[in-house]
């Protein structure tokens, strides 16, 4: 069996209204170029948006990193944002950080996952997005689905994939160049824990099968405040999660989504709120947000895609979403203070850090 490789490359390359969503106009733009460029290149396609994100995820043979899979996506994000520009779109190209393409699209401003896979006889895959997020989104979910048997029920029910997982998680802090630990679940487990409680340091890059080998899951981990060294909006990550068979169940990787767990973002990226799980195509509106995740799910067969099942467009996540709503109120009643807002070291921008160099002059020691 031949090899595929799944990919999917994001950017926000303009929006209506501020940073609300793509435009209709700017969709079919890209859907256009990759039907029209990717011929004799992709073996199958979809794209979607997710708040202010319009994500391209591809099959192909070209394996990971390939150059010809991200100029391709370069490009129409490069043709995507003209047409932004052209409708008077907010944010224009605003993730494209550098000028020009080289090999691949990693520290270029888009986020990245992929994975090369062996097909299994059936193979379920799900594809997450987020918005007015970080990287570090994903941790707990993560954690919670291949560590915790409360999750996950296969750990106690089911005898192939009791051997656990190996987490690869990234230290983002460091951006020289990719800085990885190695750490198995369960024996290494408070290890891993300690790690990804810090998720706007360490960010959960990729997961394998200890039974298998094979990979389970990838993140997108790049940091747009590292690579451009100042504020350029959140880093809005996507990941690839393959299910059942020895990985986890689908329902037990979308289990820990009950929880909303508390990230970084929303406002001016610089505010916390619950995670809420929204359906495909989903915008953003209240304080730029709220934080939004949504999950399709797909089957996949030498590379063709089926249509995508939108998991979070179900009645249970209808509860979900009111709950969070109220979480939210309940953060937002307290607006700047204390742990809505996100510490200085993660402030997207300077205005803060302006106000305090000048009150600092200000401040005397009373004899
Ligand atoms: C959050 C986000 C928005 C903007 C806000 C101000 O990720 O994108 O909350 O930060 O709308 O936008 P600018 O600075 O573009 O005027
Ligand atoms: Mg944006
Ligand atoms: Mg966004």
């Amino acid at each position: 069996m031949a090899k595929i490789t799944i990919s999917v490359i994001k950017a926000d390359i303009g929006s209506i209204g501020g940073h609300i969503k793509p435009s209709q106009k700017l969709l079919e733009t890209v859907e256009n170029f990759v039907k029209e460029k990717g011929k004799g290149l992709l073996i199958d396609y979809y794209i979607g948006h997710t708040g202010d994100d319009i994500a391209i995820l591809s099959t192909h043979k070209k394996g990971v990193l390939n150059e010809k899979i991200h100029r391709l996506c370069w490009d129409v994000f490069v043709a995507g944002t003209k047409v932004a520009k052209a409708q008077g779109l907010y944010g224009a190209g605003q993730d494209l950080l550098v000028e020009a393409f080289s090999k691949n699209v990693k520290g270029m401003g888009p986020q990245v996952a992929e994975v090369e896979i062996e097909e299994r006889p059936a193979e379920p895959f799900l594809f997450f997005a987020a918005d007015k997020t970080d990287t570090g989104a994903f941790n707990l979910p993560l954690y919670l689905s291949f560590c915790d048997p409360m999750h996950t029920a296969g750990f106690i029910l089911a005898p192939q994939i009791k051997k656990g997982f190996k987490f690869f998680i990234m230290d983002v802090s460091y951006t020289k160049a990719d800085r990885i630990i190695e750490l198995n679940a369960p024996e290494e487990l408070y290890n891993i824990a300690t790690l990804l409680r810090d998720p706007s340091r360490f960010v959960v890059e990729s997961i394998f099968s200890r039974a298998t080998g094979e990979q389970v899951a990838v993140a997108s981990t790049t940091r747009l405040h590292n690579v451009a060294g100042k504020y350029v909006g959140k880093d809005d990550p996507v990941m690839l999660i393959r299910t059942q068979y020895n990985f986890p169940a689908t329902g037990e990787v979308l289990s820990p989504y009950t929880i909303t767990p508390v990230v970084s973002g929303f406002l001016r990226g610089s505010h916390y709120g619950p995670l809420m799980p929204v359906k495909k195509n989903s915008q953003v509106s209240f304080f730029d947000g709220p934080p939004i995740v949504n999950c399709l799910a797909f089957s996949v067969k030498s590379g063709k895609l089926t249509e995508p099942a939108d998991v979070f467009d179900q009645p249970y996540w209808e509860y979900v979403r009111e709950e969070v709503s109220e979480e939210t109120e309940e953060l937002r009643r307290q607006g700047f203070f204390g742990s809505a807002m996100v510490p200085e070291s993660e402030l997207e921008y300077l205005g803060i850090e302006k106000t305090l160099k000048e009150l600092e002059k200000r401040f005397i020691i009373r004899k």
